[in-house]
């Protein structure tokens, strides 16, 4: 199926067949699309957190804005991103970049000073919002894999941040939580949405063209 197949057959499932499990194949490949993402200067300024432990899933399931989504779901992927910028962060991405082509190292310093002027001068707060950014380019490529393999998902905002930053232990990684994508398959009689209509804003007012 193209693309746009699959992006009209996936729909973000609230109903979840619990008995239902996606294998490890089809979330190394979700997760792949996500490392594949682009994202600013090269950074990669986030990471992917698989979970499919059923208690961390009970544990954050009260405070989600889908608690029954997370419970049934067969895993749930963490998208967080860097908590701040810092020069060894922006080194270590670019002494990778320069090794893995075989370049001397300090290849682009002259760009990296750029950006660690730019962002080193921010706040962790406005750095985070660029970062967590990053992570939604991501988190897109990771909707649209799972769709390709007919995996149903849930992008989710709604869930409580702190909580899984704390029960994943985020800080110690640097990491801050910024989306969850829940995986599995849906349990299509029970779920409410599953044969409702795609609605989209039409093309003629999406699009706004200048000839
Ligand atoms: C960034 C983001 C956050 C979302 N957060 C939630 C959420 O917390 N819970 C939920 O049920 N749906 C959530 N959604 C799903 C949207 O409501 C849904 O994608 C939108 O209504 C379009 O419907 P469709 O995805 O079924 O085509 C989120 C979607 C995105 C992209």
């Amino acid at each position: 199926m193209s693309l746009i197949e699959d992006l009209k057959w996936r729909y973000a499932t609230k109903k979840y067949d619990s008995t239902k499990k996606v294998n490890q194949e089809d979330i190394d490949k979700i997760v792949e699309a996500a490392r594949l993402a682009p994202t600013s200067s090269g950074l990669q300024q986030f990471r992917v957190l698989v979970v499919s432990n059923q208690e961390i899933k009970e544990k954050l399931a009260p405070s989600s804005l889908n608690p029954e989504v997370m419970v049934d779901c067969s895993h749930v992927l963490v998208f967080a991103a860097w908590d701040k910028y810092t020069a060894e962060r922006i080194d270590t991405i670019y002494n990778r970049i320069t090794d893995e082509r075989n370049l001397p190292r300090g290849r682009f310093d002259s760009y990296t000073d750029k950006i660690k002027n730019l962002y080193l001068n921010e706040t962790p707060e406005e750095n985070f919002e660029h970062t967590a950014r990053q992570s939604y380019i991501g988190f897109a490529m990771a909707i649209a894999e799972a769709a390709e393999l007919k995996i149903d998902s849930t992008p989710a905002e709604g869930f409580n941040n702190a909580l899984v930053d704390e029960l994943l232990d985020l800080k110690s990684l640097g990491l801050k939580s910024v989306t969850l994508l829940y995986l599995g398959y849906r349990d299509e009689a029970g779920d409410w949405l599953a044969s409702m209509k795609k609605v989209r804003n039409p093309v003629e007012e999406f699009v706004i063209e200048y000839k």
